[in-house]
């Protein structure tokens, strides 16, 4: 059985005070009434040191949203994954739509990203997903492909196994227009078949999708009954305690 996972990705929000205060809630919370599922929440780098202090990571995991494509030295700016999995984080978040598009973060940049990531013993969620241009010419398939290829295909199959792949129609993210549940399952079955082709049926029923595109707990149910979608990538519902609980709660 493929794992079932709800990940919260905080994006550019919450300072240090109100995030380590919403990682103590989410804490609490979850601590007294266990989750069906596995949880993670992707923070800012500069909360995952305070927030790796307390958090019970049996429980729930803590992850980056970026690491960088080099190693170490002269990158002003830059955290290098040895640097986030130092803090206690075990997950980082790579190739985000907003990533790929306000940051111009190519496939092969991604690709070293990736590597450098498994190399520090870290988890990659990866994100693909198309834009609503490309989704209206019929391009969605073609594009996920493409996406897979150029930065997560070239790993081999021990290596591939470690990662988590989010689906995330562009289109759907923080707009409100979450895709139908039928739109989604069907590209996450054709994920998974050009998983199976790469990698083996075997690898491909292993591997966990997540669904992320304004999903919250009134949509998540529906999209979660779905056989190919094994979770999901959240980001506005995530910044709050409640909303992100009543996601986890649909497993
Ligand atoms: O990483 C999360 C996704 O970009 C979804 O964001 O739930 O705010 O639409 P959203």
């Amino acid at each position: 059985m493929r794992k079932k996972i709800v990940a919260g990705n905080w994006k550019m929000n919450m300072n240090l005070q109100d995030g380590i205060a919403l990682a103590k809630e989410l804490n609490e919370t979850l601590k007294a009434d266990k989750p069906n599922c596995g949880v993670v929440i992707c923070t800012p780098f500069i909360h995952l040191a305070s927030i790796a202090q307390f958090l019970d990571q049996d429980i729930i995991g803590l992850g980056a949203e970026n690491c960088a494509d080099k190693e170490k030295g002269a990158f002003t700016g830059e955290v290098s994954a040895e640097m986030v999995k130092s803090t206690g984080a075990q997950y980082v978040i790579l190739g985000h739509s907003e990533r790929r598009e306000y940051y111009k973060e190519t496939p092969e940049i991604l690709k070293e990203k990736v590597l450098l990531a498994q190399k520090n013993d870290l988890k990659v969620i990866f994100c693909i997903g198309e834009s609503l241009e490309e989704r209206e010419a019929g391009k969605q398939n073609e594009v996920v492909k493409a996406e897979l290829e150029g930065s997560v295909f070239n790993l081999s199959e021990e290596d591939f196994r470690k990662i988590v792949i989010a689906y995330e129609p562009i289109w759907a993210i923080g707009t409100g227009k979450t895709a139908t549940a039928e739109q989604a399952e069907e590209i996450h079955a054709y994920i998974r078949s050009i998983i199976a082709e790469k990698y083996g049926q075997a690898v491909a029923d292993d591997t966990t999708i997540l669904y992320g595109g304004s999903c919250k707990a009134s949509n998540a149910p529906e999209l979660f009954a779905k056989p190919d979608i094994d979770g999901g990538l959240i980001g506005g519902a995530s910044l709050k305690a409640a909303d992100f609980k009543g996601i986890i709660d649909a497993w």
